[in-house]
């Protein structure tokens, strides 16, 4: 019987027009373009304004890129995989609101969070689901609405993230492609580190949570610079071992993009040059479950049949992993 692999075969987007210089934060907030820039490599952030738009706003743009590329009939979809961290609300489930708004009739859907590793973690779930036989097509969408929880007094956070969308289709390949390997981690040291402390069943809302901005994200960031940079460029190693794969091997890493730093740190112990390393930071920060798909999205030209791609996320909880996988298809220039 062949093996069924799970594959990514398809892939879309959505950004919000509105751009956050650094320049317009440079009057927001005590900070300057070149600290911005030499720190982490972002130069600009999507914003989403519209007070009445959330995550799902941005997860059905990016699916319907995806249909209107593939024309795949919403039908088909087996399951809708949301992953995010700024759900619409903490009950319903965004991801159900988005299956049915796309005319995903047929497909059932839920939300997965996991911080910034939660669009890494998804893709290990849709695989699963994949190479179990038991679904054929699962649509893994990573969006989050990061300016829904940040504090744009707090230089230390403000600066950072973005909102953004990306969605993958994962069907199943008999020609041995897509997912090859997997290194997923967590550590609930890093609770302490980077959180929303309030809203949620141990410190429900409050005058007094709203009063302390309890509601929004907090981080000790050079703590998690630590952890960040030693995570990911740990588990990029152990799967470039554990597969027999030396640099010349590795085509693409496509890592999250929190910090430019944490990134070249990951691609030099990996001892990849600069032009297999996929960025995106400098125009969109860091959008959490939304880094990922983007990259893929943005370089799906660059992306070849057969490319032997590492894909390596670290983000709040700890969570953090590396996804080692071979590219399905190629697209026109
Ligand atoms: C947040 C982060 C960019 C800060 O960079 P850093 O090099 O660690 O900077 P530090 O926090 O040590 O601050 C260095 C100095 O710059 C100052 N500073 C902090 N934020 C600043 C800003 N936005 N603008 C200007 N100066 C700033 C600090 O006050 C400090 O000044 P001091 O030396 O006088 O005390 C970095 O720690 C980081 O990227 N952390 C990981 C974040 C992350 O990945 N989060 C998401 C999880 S995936």
């Amino acid at each position: 019987m062949t093996k069924i692999t799970a594959a990514i075969t398809a892939v879309g987007k959505y950004v919000p027009d509105f751009v956050l210089s650094n320049q317009v934060l440079e009057t927001m907030v005590d900070t300057n373009d070149e600290w911005i820039t030499s720190r982490t490599g972002i130069k600009e952030r999507r914003i989403l304004k519209d007070t009445d738009k959330g995550t799902s706003y941005m997860a059905i743009k990016a699916a319907e890129d995806l249909l209107a590329k593939t024309g795949l009939d919403p039908k088909e979809i087996d399951l809708v995989l949301m992953a995010t961290t700024t759900p619409d609300m903490p009950v319903a489930s965004t991801g159900v609101y988005v299956a049915t708004q796309i005319g995903a009739t047929n497909a059932f859907s839920y939300d997965l969070q996991a911080a910034c590793s939660s669009f890494l973690y998804g893709l290990s779930t849709a695989t699963s689901y994949i190479e179990s036989g038991r679904y054929k097509k699962v649509l893994l969408i990573g969006a989050d609405k990061m300016s829904s929880i940040i504090d744009y007094t707090d230089r230390a956070t403000c600066i950072i993230f973005g909102d953004g969308a990306g969605a993958v289709l994962v069907e199943p390949n008999t020609e041995g492609l897509g997912f090859q390997d997997e290194i997923l981690k967590s550590d609930g040291v890093g609770r302490e580190f980077l959180k929303i402390e309030a809203g949620g069943s141990l410190l429900p809302p409050s005058e007094e949570t709203v009063k302390n901005k309890q509601h929004f994200v907090h981080q000790d960031g050079k703590t998690v610079f630590k952890y960040a940079v030693s995570g990911m460029a740990d588990v990029s190693e152990q799967i470039m071992q554990r597969n027999n794969l030396t640099h010349s091997d590795v085509n693409w890493l496509v890592p999250h993009q929190a910090n430019k730093r944490i990134i070249d740190a990951t691609a030099n112990r990996m001892g990849l040059n600069e032009d297999k390393v996929l960025v995106n930071i400098h125009k969109y920060g860091n959008t959490t479950s939304a880094t990922l798909p983007l990259l893929l999205n943005d370089f799906e030209k660059d992306l070849k049949k057969g490319d032997n791609l590492i894909i390596a996320s670290f983000g709040g909880g700890f969570t953090w992993g590396a996804i080692y996988l071979k590219w399905a298809y190629n697209t026109e220039k």
